[in-house]
């Protein structure tokens, strides 16, 4: 059980402000209150977290919500947010999903936090029989939704400080058996890209170097040590988005049971190799299959080695498809938000099957030519007859089938 410090904390000692976000009013810590310097990363020195710019998060977990229950004829439907800071999140979805079959389990370790959403729920009247609220560690609330209250929850959503690794194994047994979603955000986003290669493999099993592709590889390591708990649970989890947001990871499981299914989790597993002076790179499917050690051009040398992550698309088209139409009927989703999400989600979904892309400007440095417009690579290729989109895991990049040859070629007859 995490200690925190705030036990005594009473909510008259907690200088509060109401804000909106979505249709939803809440009360949380006043930020010019709490803050004390201008350089200082604010969330995590109030009182009770509360972060603006997760506002594109949580409009994400709406969409996602209002998704899965389009989908399902289940009359209960349990989301459960197992680190609720202020509560905004479940109290947005109460709100703004307005779906009687929607349950929310809300839960912070700390006593703060639990005694504001208490407080939030009652004087917004968000408090119903569909609102249950808990005050635990979380590893510790999915025990006992398991084992006590027998709550087989359809959709948990893990949004820690930090890293989600050591919640994920008990998230994963407390889920529904058919069918079920986890949303996971990662904020340890360092060691992912390649930063710290020890706490990598510490926390995520999986051996990250830096690297060109660092936030699609980010994406794909947490990818695959989700998958790696589930089938220690005879649960295969398929990704159906994975994004690299701001300073943030949120990645979007389904879950499937059975032995078999989890088996075939490894198919979807392999390594990549690069080379670190003209970054070219190999994808190795299968565990066993080891990549090529060497540069496929002479003189080049040893490539490195980066894996095990999930090889597979990390965006299922059908579920972008769902989710785009969402997305374009929720009003109460912030139109900025709205607009971003939805190019990135109509790029990601075009070019779904494609592992990893080549970045233009760099390209283009090679050459020692200006880098061409990105657009106008992709309308390029794409009058070629090659599949290209842009990707929201680099400004400067280009997801296609083209060679890299090709790409060459057309950088230097496009470049200005
Ligand atoms: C990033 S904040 C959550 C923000 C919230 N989901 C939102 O959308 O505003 C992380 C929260 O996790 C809580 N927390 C940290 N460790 C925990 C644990 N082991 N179990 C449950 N809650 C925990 C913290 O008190 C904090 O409120
Ligand atoms: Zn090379």
């Amino acid at each position: 059980m995490v200690k925190f410090l705030d036990e005594n904390t009473e909510l008259e000692d907690l200088k509060l402000v109401k804000i909106k976000e979505g249709f939803t009013d809440i009360f949380v810590p006043d930020p010019h209150y709490y803050k004390q310097k201008d350089t200082e990363y604010l969330p995590t020195s109030l009182p009770v977290f509360y972060n603006p710019v997760m506002e594109i998060n949580r409009d994400l977990t709406i969409a996602l919500t209002k998704m899965y229950m389009d989908q399902t004829i289940d009359d209960k439907i349990y989301f459960v947010e197992a680190m609720a800071g202020t509560g905004i999140r479940g109290f947005r979805l109460l709100n703004e999903i307005r779906d009687d079959r929607l349950y929310i389990i809300m839960n912070d370790a700390s006593p703060t936090a639990f005694k504001l959403m208490k407080y939030n729920a009652e004087v917004f009247g968000y408090d119903s029989e569909r609102l249950l609220l808990f005050n635990m560690d979380a590893n510790y609330l999915f025990r006992k939704l398991h084992s006590d209250l027998h709550i087989k929850p359809s959709i948990i959503d893990i949004d820690p400080y930090g890293t989600p690794a050591p919640f994920v194994f008990n998230a994963l047994s407390c889920l529904k058996k058919k069918m079920s979603m986890l949303l996971v955000t990662a904020t340890d986003t360092a060691p992912l890209v390649g930063k710290f290669p020890n706490a990598a493999l510490r926390k995520y099993g999986s051996r990250v170097v830096k690297n060109p592709f660092s936030k699609e590889i980010a994406v794909r390591v947490l990818t695959y040590m989700i998958g790696r708990e589930g089938t220690i649970l005879s649960i295969k989890t398929i990704p159906i988005l994975g994004l690299f947001l701001h300073h943030f990871i949120r990645l979007v499981l389904i879950t499937e049971r059975g032995r078999r299914k989890a088996d075939e989790f490894w198919q979807s597993v392999g390594w990549i190799s690069f080379c670190p002076v003209c970054n070219s790179y190999d994808v190795t499917r299968g565990i066993t299959s080891f990549p090529s050690s060497q540069c496929f051009i002479k003189g080049h040398g040893n490539t490195e080695i980066i894996g095990p992550i999930w090889v597979d698309p990390i965006f299922d088209p059908d579920y972008i498809g769902s989710l785009i139409n969402v997305i374009e009927r929720q009003n109460s989703i912030n139109k900025k938000n709205r607009e971003k999400m939805l190019e990135i989600l109509h790029n990601e979904r075009e070019v779904s099957d494609l592992i990893f892309y080549y970045d233009i400007q760099d390209i283009a440095r090679r050459l020692r030519v200006s880098t061409p417009q990105i657009n106008v690579v992709v309308e390029f290729l794409k009058k070629k007859g090659f599949r290209a989109s842009r990707t929201h895991f680099n400004p400067t990049a280009i997801k296609t089938d083209a060679s890299i040859h090709f790409l060459i070629e057309a950088v230097k007859e496009i470049a200005p």
